[in-house]
């Protein structure tokens, strides 16, 4: 079992309880869960708890892509049952051998005190903006039936703004960017549920450009 918590698109944790849950029954069922925490750095509300604290036979994935501030510097690691750690280092020597060296002193320098410091203003910063966009969204007509807890990510439904591609996620993010200079996502890259109905936005930009984007959208949607 493969989840992702906080999730892509939807910026959503799975919620302590229901983890644990799903860590049990994929458990009686012989399976093993993995989890990707690559998020979990950037949470907003309750305290995160790691996949891990279930069982030391479930699998994380995570990455300093994010809450880290090095997206391509590719970097990341797993935290793996004790069984498996050497059929995971034949696969790694075989697909990888190992990160550069310039990534992991880089890496390093992610630990120091005044680093960590900017990190948590980064994620009081993200905090800032999904508090300010998720209402934003709700008030140029969009569906955001939750308020997403972490990543930098809202998922929401396009059926009921005011425009004739309402509904229709494709063709309403080709007229957002023609239109009116907005990129987003439609749903289709993201998997199977009502995909044509949703579109994913990132805050991971400017507070000042998201604004800007929520006026043109306005006027987008008022014509
Ligand atoms: C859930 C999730 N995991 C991992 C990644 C990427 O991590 P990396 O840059 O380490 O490949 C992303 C990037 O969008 C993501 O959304």
């Amino acid at each position: 079992m493969l989840l992702a918590s906080p999730s892509n698109p939807t910026g959503t944790s799975i919620e302590p309880d229901e983890l644990r849950r799903i860590v049990e029954t994929v458990r009686a069922r012989g399976g093993s869960t993995i989890v990707d925490e690559t998020y979990q750095g950037l949470s907003y509300d309750a305290q995160p708890v790691s996949a891990l604290s279930y069982g030391d036979d479930v699998v994380t994935v995570n990455s300093f892509s994010k809450y880290f501030n090095m997206t391509g510097w590719r970097l990341g690691w797993l935290v793996v049952p004790h069984a498996m750690v050497s059929a995971v280092e034949k696969l790694s020597q075989n697909l990888f051998i190992c990160a550069s060296a310039l990534a992991q002193h880089a890496a390093l320098a992610c630990f120091e005190p005044e680093t960590l410091a900017i990190y948590e203003a980064r994620r009081l910063e993200f905090k800032q903006r999904r508090d300010y966009i998720v209402p934003a969204l709700r008030s140029l007509g969009f569906g955001a039936p939750v308020v997403p807890d972490g990543a930098f990510y809202v998922y929401a439904d396009t059926a009921s703004v005011h425009h004739p591609a309402a509904g229709n996620s494709d063709a309403l993010t080709h007229s957002m960017l023609h239109d009116a200079g907005v990129v987003l996502v439609p749903g289709a890259d993201f998997g199977f549920h009502a995909p044509e109905r949703y579109i994913r936005l990132s805050y991971a930009t400017a507070h000042s450009k998201l604004e800007k984007a929520v006026r043109r959208l306005g006027t987008l949607f008022s014509r």
